[in-house]
């Protein structure tokens, strides 16, 4: 049997829990290159294992997936996801996973693509007035309405900047409780806590409004909300709860968006620091496109386009970490790991792993050239996860993104600003430049 190594206490009480919390992309960065690609955090309250390698995630993710059930963090985020697609489990997982899967498939992808479209060239319009933005903020607002709209068939009432705001108090909320779990529990008043359900109950009562309103007046729709709202169980006949409808609802609202807000802004940025990644690309983009918008067909043939979002997620996975833990006494690939242990699957890690990526640090989206992509393991890169919980939207995603990359670069061009802020990573339920990303933008 092999052993963990275990890496020394930094502190006698808190151990490493100060170390990680503090900087965690620092932490697993030096941790991998001292200990490797398995080690065991000394902290606190559990056993943590970080894992950067594809054998393990392989076994955790797919091959084994029963002994690693989803990690308490996922309970922390039920908080504001309620029991949705991403926080369930077991059977009622399954059933939900049945029921809204076909809402991505090829068919409703095809409908969805016209409202990719019109939104986006709805925010290119918008932007043709300035002449620099905060790339971050207007990628989080174009997601937002996308989603929102391929969701409800319909814009928000509401002021997209004040739900985008309450989102945020959540997300970053619900992040510090996973990352400091020693903190006063929910009921207590503090001014964190009400900060917290006053954004949650003002996004919570946002999509119940939309669902009692469309029960009120059941016309004809072919959005995913009438999908999920006409779904009876094949077993007992029964409909979703309004209770339900929320709690899938708002988790495709907000895994919906952020991710992929990231990801875009990420990409842009890339390329402003790649000229000569961003010319093979316009070169692409002009050849097939000639000037027109993308459609099913001629997105297909974008390739050096999806290579580019896909090294982009590779050096910035929005979903930096991937949370699990171990549900039995176990033997992982030759290691014994106790039951209850925590696993983090560290996603930023695995994807500039020397072993299975050369020149890792370098932005090359050739490595995306399907030759190339064969000889590499096959969990080494995991942007959206991997098993029977991998992301239900990543079609979703791949194409909402290559549409927004692809009409701002017919549209503008964008250099970061002289005077941006440092662009940094924070990782926190998703990986996003910390200090957003300014950039001038003009016609191109
Ligand atoms: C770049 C964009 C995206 C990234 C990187 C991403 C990443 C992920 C990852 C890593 C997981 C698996 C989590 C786990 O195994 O614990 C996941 C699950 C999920 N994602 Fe995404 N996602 C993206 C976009 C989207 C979009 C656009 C939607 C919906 C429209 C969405 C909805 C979901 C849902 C509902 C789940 C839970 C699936 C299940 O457990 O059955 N995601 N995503």
């Amino acid at each position: 049997m092999k052993e963990v190594p275990l890496i020394p206490a930094d502190h006698w009480f808190f151990r490493n829990s100060l170390v990680l919390l503090k900087d965690p992309l620092a932490f697993v960065i030096s941790n991998f290159e001292e200990y490797g690609d398995i080690y065991n955090v000394n902290s606190t309250i559990f056993t943590i294992y970080i894992t950067a390698n594809p054998e393990h995630i392989q076994e955790i993710l797919v091959t084994n997936k029963k002994n690693y059930p989803k990690s308490d963090d996922y309970k922390v985020l039920k908080h504001s996801l309620g029991n949705g697609l991403l926080t369930s489990e077991g059977d009622f997982w399954k059933k939900q996973r049945r029921i809204i899967q076909p809402a991505f498939y090829k068919d409703s992808m095809n409908k969805l693509l016209d409202i990719m479209l019109a939104s986006t060239l709805k925010a290119v319009e918008a932007l043709k007035s300035k002449t620099q933005i905060e790339l971050t903020d207007e990628m989080h607002f174009l997601t937002l309405d996308i989603v929102t709209q391929c969701l409800f068939g319909t814009e928000l009432k509401t002021d997209s900047a004040k739900i985008q705001k309450a989102i945020t108090v959540e997300n970053e909320y619900l992040a510090g409780r996973i990352m400091k779990p020693l903190q006063a529990p929910f009921w207590v008043p503090t001014s964190k806590n009400r900060a917290y359900r006053k954004a949650r109950s003002y996004s919570s009562s946002l999509i119940l409004d939309i669902i009692k309103e469309r029960q009120e007046n059941p016309s004809e729709h072919h959005d995913l909300l009438s999908m999920l709202m006409g779904t009876e169980d094949a077993d007992t006949g029964e409909k979703m709860s309004n209770q339900q409808l929320k709690d899938e609802s708002i988790t495709i609202f907000v895994a919906g968006h952020e991710t992929t807000a990231n990801a875009l802004s990420w990409t842009f940025y890339l390329l402003s620091q790649h000229p000569e990644k961003l010319q093979l690309l316009q070169n692409e983009i002009d050849r097939v496109l000639q000037g027109s918008p993308p459609d099913f067909k001629s997105l297909r043939a974008l390739h050096y386009t999806q290579m580019v979002l896909e090294e982009s997620m590779r050096l910035y996975p929005p979903a930096w970490t991937i949370g699990r833990k171990v549900g039995c006494d176990t033997n992982m690939n030759g290691y014994e790991i106790k039951k209850d242990s925590r696993l983090i699957l560290d996603v930023f890690t695995l994807h500039r792993h020397p072993d299975h990526w050369e020149n890792p640090m370098a932005f090359e989206p050739e490595r995306f050239e399907p030759e190339q992509k064969k000889q590499r393991h096959k969990y080494a890169y995991i942007p959206f996860g991997a098993g029977q919980r991998m992301c239900v939207g990543n079609s979703f995603a791949m194409m909402e993104m290559q549409v927004v990359l692809v009409l701002f670069l017919q549209h503008f061009k964008l250099t970061l600003a002289k005077d941006a802020p440092e662009v940094v990573p924070e990782p926190l339920i998703t990986l996003r430049p910390k200090n957003g990303i300014l950039m001038d933008i003009s016609a191109r």
